[in-house]
């Protein structure tokens, strides 16, 4: 069988958005499927839905199962998200987990995709649970590798038909100074952090591409989760502010080009986020780094060296997860605004 179903599922998701409904799609395959054409797969679906089936049936290709799960295209602020398909790399942990948890909250369905696919799984079926219902997925994904973000992509779309909205989260850091600085931990960071953003933008924008063409009112979302370190330099830590700094040229570029096919593309600029992970894991994390190698004066504790963080930032905390969720809605509220990179830092970084 050719990936006919690939194609298919995003414009069955148009077709319903186009008559009124978010659907997810749910696909099986024929017993005896076929390889279709080109124009057998353009003629194989209605021009438009007078009301949105249960199911589809292509012969030759399988049976297209679709679930209502919201009204399409509301610029409601309660509903911008409801029954939303959308994707978190880098979903299992940190602020990928935060945007994960939010977004269901506020009625998305969440394919968390990451490279710790045991952490996803364990996130997954803890929400699952919660709601009584599958409002999760979890997929394993190396963004860096493109076979992979393919597939991942691809898995999307066979379970719920489509993708809403990209979250490309997923990002590493190796901090030190350029004098010391290896090319492979370079070339690292370069490959998740940027590579890994065109990849994940190319892979969701080819599924989102076929949604437009059923559905040409609506709009989806790449939204890319920068850094201020992505505004403005990050000492000692080039590699990790250049890969952010390259990712806003790629949105602002990418937001040039999608736009044709009703496809938003934004990044958010996060400040520190000094309860997660990154920062107070207590072996690893940079609090426990940064008092280790004295690298704030006078600073005796953890504490301490927070203290000394948060005095940067002028409204005086780090940024949560909470924080970065309020710009990502707004985002997906805002149908007049593309290519841009919002910071969200407690004033701590000021365009200009
Ligand atoms: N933590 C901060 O202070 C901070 C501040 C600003 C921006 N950010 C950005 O926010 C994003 C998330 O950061 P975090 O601190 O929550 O990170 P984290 O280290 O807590 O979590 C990152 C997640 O990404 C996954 N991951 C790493 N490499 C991957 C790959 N190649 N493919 C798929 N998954 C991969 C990890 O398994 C992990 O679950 C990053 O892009 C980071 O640059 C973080």
């Amino acid at each position: 069988m050719n990936d006919a179903y690939l194609t298919l599922a995003p414009r069955i998701k148009g077709l319903a958005a186009q008559a009124g409904q978010r659907v997810h799609v749910r696909f099986e395959a024929a017993k005896d499927p076929k390889v279709l054409t080109a124009e057998q797969i353009d003629a194989a679906l209605p021009k438009a839905f007078t009301t949105v089936p249960a199911q589809v049936d292509v012969p030759g290709v399988g049976l297209f199962s679709l679930t209502t799960a919201g009204p399409s295209d509301s610029t409601n602020r309660a509903d911008v998200i409801r029954g939303k398909v959308a994707v978190v790399t880098g979903g299992a942990q940190g602020f990928g987990e935060e945007i994960t948890r939010g977004l269901i909250a506020n009625g998305a369905f969440v394919a968390v995709a990451d490279m710790n696919l045991t952490g996803a799984q364990k996130l997954v079926a803890e929400l699952n649970a919660k709601a009584g219902k599958p409002v999760s997925m979890a997929v394993s994904v190396n963004v860096s590798q493109e076979e992979s973000v393919e597939a991942m992509v691809n898995a999307v779309v066979v379970e719920v038909g489509g993708i809403d909205l990209f979250v490309a989260n997923a990002g590493v850091l190796k901090a030190m100074p350029v004098v010391d600085q290896d090319v492979k931990s370079f070339e690292f960071v370069t490959a998740v952090n940027y590579t890994g953003y065109m990849l994940c933008a190319k892979h969701a924008a080819r599924v989102m591409r076929e949604q437009a063409k059923t559905n040409p009112a609506g709009w989806t979302d790449i939204i890319q989760i920068n850094s201020k370190s992505g505004l403005e330099g990050s000492n000692k830590n080039g590699s990790y502010a250049g890969s952010k700094f390259g990712g806003i040229g790629l949105t602002q570029s990418f937001a040039l080009e999608l736009v044709s096919y009703r496809i938003k593309v934004n990044s958010i600029c996060p400040g520190n986020f000094f309860d997660g992970p990154l920062w107070s894991d207590p072996e690893k994390g940079l609090f426990v780094q940064y008092l280790n190698s004295g690298k704030v004066p006078g600073a005796k504790t953890i504490g301490d060296v927070k203290v000394f963080y948060e005095a940067k930032v002028p409204m005086n905390r780090g940024c949560t997860g909470p924080d970065v969720l309020r710009a990502l809605l707004y985002i997906v509220e805002q149908q007049y605004e593309t290519g841009q990179a919002i910071p969200v830092t407690g004033g701590q970084v000021m365009l200009n």
